[in-house]
């Protein structure tokens, strides 16, 4: 009986880590391109400042420059194209926009 109830939560914490928890195979594919974060700082200005402000240190949004360093490129993007909570999802944008968007991200 107790075996039988340690190998279902095995199984439950191995889907969360490769499946719920994971990057998706959109982010991790995102991750690899190199981005422009000129281009990106259009965009971000565009779409992400008036939560996230301009330099990046919230508001309405998380500081983003508080947050990147303890999460690697691909967390960010999936985060980017699911949203959370009041945070919009982005799953519309183009895989070089998101990826532009990164590296103006790492750059602020
Ligand atoms: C309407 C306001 C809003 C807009 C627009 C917005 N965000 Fe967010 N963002 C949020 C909020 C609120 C959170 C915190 C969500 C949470 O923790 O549940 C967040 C969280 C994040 C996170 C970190 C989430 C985490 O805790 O792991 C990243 C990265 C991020 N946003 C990037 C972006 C980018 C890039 C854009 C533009 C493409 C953008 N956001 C646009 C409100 C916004």
């Amino acid at each position: 009986m107790l075996l039988r109830r340690i190998k279902i939560l095995l199984i439950a914490i191995t889907t969360c880590l490769f499946v719920a928890c994971a990057p998706s195979e959109r982010a991790l594919k995102i991750a690899k391109l190199s981005g422009d974060a000129a281009e990106g700082k259009v965009y971000y200005e565009n779409k992400c400042s008036r939560c996230h402000g301009t330099d990046g240190k919230g508001g309405q949004g998380v500081n983003l420059i508080e947050h990147r360093d303890g999460h690697d490129d691909a967390e960010l993007i999936d985060m980017i194209l699911e949203g959370s909570g009041t945070m919009p999802s982005f799953n519309h944008l183009e895989d070089q926009e998101i990826a532009d968007i990164i590296s103006h991200i790492r750059a602020l």
